[in-house]
């Protein structure tokens, strides 16, 4: 089995008094898909703020290729390969699919005055959503007229196409529905069989299981392991993700109908 690209260790994070993570441990390998679940607040997206550069650990290491890492800013992460998919995508919806693709990473030509070379632009942005499975009708379409699952996916090829190692997706299927969600499960396969190794959060049961290795929970700020496929069930994930004891009791009361 491949080491981890990155590795997390003991990770604690206070806002003041609010302990957002209690002790986290949770790694990443190449071509992996690494669901990270657990309820609303939780603590799943400050964890990958951890990890992308957003937030500094309060306690706790990190370990990318083989060496302890800080990073300053996400800059610096992203930079070292970690690229993050956040919930609202920062995609301009009224500008072309290449704009967004390429948004902050012009390719120029000229050597003296330089230029957006939108041809290139527009051909790779053609290749690589083609090679995700959508069919563009122009590159200059505007992203706002692709679909909630077309948008992930833009966004998750221009991860790739500069460069991503870990990929970290929050909640990409949260406000989808089935066929488009399915579309995105899809996308994850794609992109972890080219080796980059994928985090994926969610609190859908189904969505993690559909596509994940591997499986961490997190409860309130901590987590009681890592499972990999095969091991555990959605049952056991969601009773993880409910805290255990709790959903049964709840259970109990409600006779059994959750
Ligand atoms: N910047 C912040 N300042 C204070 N509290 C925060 C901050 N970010 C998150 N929290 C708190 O940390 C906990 C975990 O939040 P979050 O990581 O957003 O959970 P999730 O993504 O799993 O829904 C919540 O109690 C939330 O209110
Ligand atoms: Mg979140």
């Amino acid at each position: 089995m491949s080491d981890p690209i990155i590795q997390m260790q003991g990770i604690k994070k206070h806002f003041g008094n609010v302990i957002a993570l209690n002790g986290v441990t949770f790694d990443v390998r190449p071509g992996e898909c690494h669901c990270l679940l657990g309820d609303n607040g939780a603590g799943k997206s400050t964890f990958i703020k951890t990890m992308s550069g957003v937030h500094k650990p309060t306690e706790g290491t990190i370990t990318f290729e083989g060496r302890p890492m800080e990073f300053s800013s996400p800059r610096d992460a992203m930079e070292a390969g970690i690229a993050t998919v956040f919930q609202d995508l920062a995609m301009i919806p009224l500008m072309s699919v290449t704009r967004n693709f390429f948004m902050g990473r012009e390719p120029t030509v000229g050597r003296f005055i330089k230029r957006f070379d939108i041809e290139t632009a527009n051909r790779i942005t053609m290749e690589k959503m083609r090679q995700m499975g959508i069919n563009l009708r122009a590159p200059d379409q505007a992203v706002g007229t692709l679909s909630g699952g077309e948008r992930q996916t833009v966004a998750i090829a221009r991860a790739v196409h500069f460069g991503a190692k870990v990929l970290i997706l929050d909640e990409p299927t949260s406000a989808l529905g089935v066929r488009q969600t399915s579309n995105v499960l899809a996308t994850i396969a794609r992109v972890r069989s080219q080796g980059v190794g994928m985090v994926f959060i969610s609190h859908n049961v189904r969505h993690a299981l559909a596509v994940g290795d591997r499986f961490t929970v997190l409860n309130r700020g901590q987590t009681l392991g890592t499972a990999n496929r095969g091991e555990i069930d959605a049952a056991e994930l969601q009773d993880l993700m409910a805290g255990g004891q709790e959903l049964a009791t709840l259970e109990g009361s409600l006779g059994g109908t959750i």
